[in-house]
């Protein structure tokens, strides 16, 4: 028979291999003892029981499908709400349906099924609190750069004057200064994006829609765009969506980062980001990161 005093000794060394085990996966795993935020569980919107006027823009079992010879289901009741000021990424492989979930927040394109809400409102169509920075650069061809930006303030009926303005102000902010009076045709891919963000930032929206705006840059101009972006939304503060399959990318810039499966495509996961500006893609946790969003990544060929 086991005294009560064997008992509790049974139980310390319980306890103290319990301990050891533990400090033991730390081990294996530094990162997650340099983040323990990082580890807490990851929550998915659609367990939350979130309600739309929590965030300024909500979205609640979006479900699209298109009709090309057999139903192509894109977006399976996918619900998302994003908070306020936030930079939030939304991960995705291709065609898995970023561009279409972005123009439902943007109010182009209807869903089947679901609904998408601004401020706790029905979104019911294009609004100037959402502006949208398309994936392919967007411009008017027969626009000048500062045309093109101020083009947004013209439909919204601002005076010439105060065009002219806003539009010096965000071209500035993106380092297209001297390039007022210059036809796209005259930019380079990462001018023209430039001019899209100027365009999209000045007039006015409470919320960007970014759809993969630096996905056709090379390496070297997306990295220096992506540091642009972010010291831009320092100073500028807006709530972004960012669409991009790019995982570093992700990690780069977002607050939070929210995984889509592939198509039919369901929130998968998402992970708040909680390493300080400015991040650096070789850094320990970065990588850790990276190794642990890429395990929940679908990859599509
Ligand atoms: N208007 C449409 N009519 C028919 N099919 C469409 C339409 N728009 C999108 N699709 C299809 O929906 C799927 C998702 O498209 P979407 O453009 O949203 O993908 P994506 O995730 O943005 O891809 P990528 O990473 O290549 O930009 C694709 O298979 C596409 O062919
Ligand atoms: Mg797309």
């Amino acid at each position: 028979m086991t005294t009560r005093k064997e008992a509790s000794f049974q139980d310390q060394k319980l306890f103290q291999d319990q301990k050891l085990f533990e400090k033991q996966k730390l081990f294996e795993d530094p990162w997650q003892f340099e983040n323990p935020n990082l580890f807490e569980p990851p929550k998915p919107s659609v367990q939350r029981a979130a309600s739309p006027a929590e965030y300024i823009l909500f979205c609640q079992g979006l479900t699209v499908s298109f009709q090309v010879g057999d139903e192509l289901k894109v977006l399976d009741g996918f619900t998302l709400g994003v908070k306020e000021n936030e930079f939030l990424v939304v991960l995705g492989p291709g065609q898995c349906g970023k561009t279409v979930l972005l123009n439902c927040l943007a109010g182009l394109q209807e869903p089947q099924a679901g609904l998408v809400s601004f401020r706790g409102a029905p979104v019911k169509g294009p609004g100037m609190e959402r502006g949208l920075v398309f994936q392919k650069y967007a411009l008017f061809p027969w626009q000048t750069v500062e045309e093109n930006v101020a083009w947004g303030l013209k439909s919204k009926g601002v005076g010439l004057a105060e065009r002219r303005s806003v539009a010096a102000k965000f071209i500035e902010l993106v380092g297209l200064s001297g390039f007022e009076k210059a036809y796209p045709q005259a930019l380079s891919g990462g001018m023209k994006q430039r001019v899209g963000l100027a365009r999209a930032y000045a007039s006015g929206p409470e919320v960007l829609l970014m759809d993969e705006p630096f996905g056709a840059l090379d390496a070297q101009t997306r990295y220096a765009m992506e540091k642009e972006l972010l010291i831009i939304w320092e100073k500028e503060k807006r709530t972004v969506i960012f669409v991009t399959n790019n995982i570093e990318e992700a990690i780069f810039l977002g607050d939070r980062v929210v995984l889509m499966s592939k198509r039919p495509a369901k929130l998968k996961k998402e992970w708040e980001i909680n390493i300080p500006h400015p991040r650096s893609y070789t850094d320990p946790v970065f990588l850790a990161l990276r190794k642990e969003i890429s395990a929940h990544y679908d990859m599509v060929l």
